[in-house]
């Protein structure tokens, strides 16, 4: 994520950028900047909002019609003055700002640092920003050249936008796997990664593809390929309004964050996860593999939403692993004198990474000698840096209070280790491995197909919408799923709803059965599932609604129940990734039909930075 501005024409670039990074900074906060042309080149970047690079300026040289802004979301060096964007290049001449992830970072840097370069950031953009002027110096080239030679060499997700002294007015850009949006004005072009920068001043936007390159003047565009060839920009014309487009077209943040899982189930395994080679990359694991391997115990330690992802990850690590795995929640491990042992190992897991409880829950651990490794969506955050190591989920900036695309991003990172932990422990014969690194692929993919059940779901929420009570059902890995789907219902409709395990319905719960009170049962095809099935009977034998959320195919199942949710055949241990997305619907448009504002439900903030 991140959100990206330039502009170049007769105005002054500042005010159009600085109003811009404000549109976009829903799109990462940690840091922003801005460099301006006038002939010498100016940067100005500081760590935190956009309001705090404001501050930082008053008083600069602040003059120049061609600028490009940045506000961060970190994914390579944490927050800090010195990671912020824009980076200079070693020369000072080029000024770049970069949205994405530069995989092969690391072995161009080294060569760079072979070359005498040297470098004022942990960043990969740095890094590619040097790369492309190496090439420049060395080859004698434009920049233009110099983008496109190196373009060819860098694999990952970008969008780059660069400026250079010796040429004033001119801006190139250049994207792949990330979005960006060029407003045609008069005498002048905007460049934003949605169009909310450029919507006050055109309506006229070329939405560029992956692997375009475009120079940008104020009264010339120029779109090109890779190989140099030109290409016709394909201009459109804008029917949204502004208030809209901050939510790429979606009506809440979380709507959109739903919808984002795909691809952000992607970017988590992207450079990670190679299916071919049957490896899984993650360096943050790998210097603690050992450790993991012999350790005698697993603690995972969260809150909430997160609390609910360690639960699906000790099935999956006991089943895969072979390790015994507790799972505690942080505000009570904090508080009680937990026995620690030598070797323990303690996966902390946190959206925000700034969860007081959980915090607090691994300083404790860490003293008793434990070590701490963090799975966290913000890069650079207090977990993060208090953990020995970890893997972030690199899920993007999550909005929405209610936690959607982090929860699965976790799930992922979790599969991941546990996979590569059993792989190395040979605990997990190699055909079995193959076969989830290839079905682990095929997540997002399975995720975008459940995604276009939504009219169901939201069918489902107007029929279910008044009910006093829920009760969420599942068995094995799926139990967690039923948590997390009572817990969603709960905060964004304000209906109480309880997650069960299936089996314990009859140890009391099954008092509270009755024609008014619904029952999703998650009952996809796995080693539970004819137990999960006996469940529901008992249910309908009381007169219960039971909404079954069960696999495509299962027809006996459907006509047992009063409504289902269908979702594709996944491995049981794959499987909650994709169950818990419906149930994320369910509750958002459950929410939405009783009018409450499901960005911001009552009571609760997004990270409880408070005990
Ligand atoms: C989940 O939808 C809630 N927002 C909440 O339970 C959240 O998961 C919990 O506060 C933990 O937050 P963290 O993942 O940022 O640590
Ligand atoms: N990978 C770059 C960094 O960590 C860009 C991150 C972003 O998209 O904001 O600085």
């Amino acid at each position: 994520m991140c959100g990206i501005v330039g502009y170049t024409g007769p105005k002054e670039a500042y005010p159009v950028i600085i109003k811009g990074l404000k549109r976009l900074e829903y799109r990462g906060y940690d840091s922003a900047g801005i460099a301006l042309l006038d002939g010498s080149l100016k940067v100005y970047k500081k760590k935190g909002r956009v309001s705090d690079l404001e501050d930082e300026v008053v008083g600069k040289d602040l003059h120049g019609h061609t600028g490009i802004g940045h506000t961060r979301w970190a994914t390579h060096g944490e927050p800090s003055d010195a990671n912020a964007h824009p980076h200079r290049s070693s020369t000072g001449k080029l000024a770049m700002i970069h949205n994405g992830i530069i995989e092969n970072y690391a072995q161009l840097k080294k060569d760079l640092i072979n070359k005498g370069y040297q470098f004022k950031s942990d960043t990969d953009t740095e890094v590619l920003l040097n790369f492309i002027e190496e090439i420049k110096e060395n080859n004698h080239c434009g920049l233009e050249e110099a983008v496109r030679v190196a373009l060819k060499r860098v694999t990952g997700a970008y969008v780059i936008l660069l400026i250079d002294a010796e040429e004033p007015d001119t801006i190139i850009a250049a994207r792949k796997g990330s979005p960006l949006v060029i407003g045609i004005g008069k005498g002048e072009h905007f460049l934003g990664s949605d169009a909310s920068p450029m919507l006050e001043y055109t309506k006229e936007v070329v939405y560029v593809n992956d692997y375009e390159l475009a120079i940008v003047r104020p009264d010339e565009l120029i779109l090109k390929n890779l190989g140099n060839e030109k290409i016709t920009p394909y201009v459109q014309k804008l029917d949204i309004e502004l208030a809209a487009i901050e939510k790429s077209g979606y009506d809440h943040f979380m709507l959109k964050e739903i919808f984002e899982q795909p691809q952000t189930i992607f970017d988590c395994l992207r450079g990670r996860l190679d299916t071919l080679g049957g490896t899984i990359t993650m360096s943050g694991i790998q210097q603690y593999a050992d450790q993991i391997m012999k350790a005698n115990r697993i603690v995972m330690i969260a809150c909430g939403t997160s609390w609910h992802a360690g639960l699906v990850a000790e099935y999956i690590f006991e089943e895969l692993c072979r390790i015994n795995v507790e799972v505690e929640y942080a505000s009570e491990f904090r508080y009680r004198n937990p026995v620690i042992q030598p070797g323990d190992v303690i996966i902390a897991i946190s959206q925000s990474g700034e969860t007081a409880d959980t915090l607090v829950a691994i300083e404790n651990a860490k003293a008793k000698g434990a070590i701490i490794l963090g799975v966290v969506n913000v890069v650079g955050s207090s977990i993060a840096r208090a953990s020995h190591g970890g893997a972030y989920t690199h899920a993007g900036p999550e909005i929405g209070v209610a936690s959607t695309k982090a929860f699965t991003a976790q799930l992922a990172v979790l599969t991941m280790i546990a996979l590569k932990i059993a792989h190395d422990k040979g605990t997990i014969d190699q055909d079995r491995y193959m076969r989830l690194l290839a079905e682990l692929a095929e997540v997002p993919s399975k995720v975008e197909k459940v995604l276009k059940t939504k009219d169901k779901i939201r069918d489902l929420a107007e029929k279910y919408k008044d009910a006093r009570d829920f009760l969420y059902l599942g068995r094995g890995f799926n139990f967690p799923v039923a948590l997390e789907g009572a817990l969603k219902l709960k905060e964004i409709s304000y209906i109480h709803a309880e997650g069960y395990p299936a089996a314990e319905m009859k140890h009391g719960p099954i008092a509270l059965v009755d024609e008014n009170l619904p029952v999703v049962v998650v009952a996809t095809k796995d080693t539970y599932h004819h137990k999960v099935v006996s469940n529901i009977q008992e249910i309908k034998a009381r007169k219960g609604k039971v909404i079954a959320l069960i696999t495509e195919g299962d027809t006996a199942t459907a006509a047992l129940c009063d409504d289902v949710i269908i979702v594709p055949e996944a491995d049981e241990i794959l499987a909650p990734m994709i169950s818990v997305v419906p149930l994320q619907l369910l509750a958002y448009y459950t929410g939405v039909a009783k009018g409450y504002d499901v960005d911001k439900p009552r009571n609760l903030a997004k990270s409880v930075t408070v005990e």
